[in-house]
């Protein structure tokens, strides 16, 4: 297997759930309410899964490496733009927690900040992942060798395999503060 394979399933997992927010949207627009739970399950799921775990192999694992190769004037400017795409994602992210917060202390104007960033996040990413699926990851693996792809593989697993462990400290540290 190569490692842009692991990447491309957890794009779909990615746009499933995204596209699951959406309907959420369309739903506490109609009720004029948001259930926090549908807000907090979603951010979780961003923060958790889309960010920490896969932009985490991302940027940590193969971007680190395709930075130390002679890549194209036209891939350097699409990974820094990946890289700009998955700062925004973190900044709308922590926008809907902090319009969530406000909503559930009273003030009910929250629930349009809340449903429009969830629909641009919702709306955006989708084409974040486009253009990685169908622009930049079959490209970026013709810089590496078989042992090196063998080798990111391996790496990506035990990214993978940490992050259950460190999702859960994250969790107790922040029970603790509750
Ligand atoms: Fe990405
Ligand atoms: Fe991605």
């Amino acid at each position: 297997m190569k490692p842009i394979g692991p990447l491309m399933w957890e794009h779909r997992l990615i746009e499933k759930m995204l596209g699951v927010m959406m309907r959420h949207m369309d739903q506490a627009e109609a009720d004029k309410k948001v259930n926090p739970v549908v807000i907090d399950v979603a951010v979780d799921f961003i923060r958790t899964y889309a960010d920490r775990t896969h932009h985490g192999k991302e940027e940590e694992i193969l971007f680190r490496d395709l930075a130390i190769k002679e890549l194209t004037t036209d891939l350097k400017s699409t990974m820094q733009e990946l890289l700009d795409d998955h700062a925004w994602g973190r900044k709308t992210t922590a926008q809907i927690v902090a319009a969530k917060e406000m909503y559930l202390s009273g003030d009910e104007e929250k629930l349009t900040e809340i449903i429009n960033l969830a629909r641009e996040l919702g709306s955006f990413y989708p084409r974040h992942i486009e253009k990685e699926d169908k622009h930049f990851f079959y490209p970026c693996q013709e810089y590496f060798s078989q042992s090196e792809q063998e080798k990111m593989l391996v790496e990506f697993w035990e990214f993978d395999r940490k992050m259950i462990h460190e999702k859960y400290n994250k969790v107790f540290d922040e029970y603790g503060r509750l």
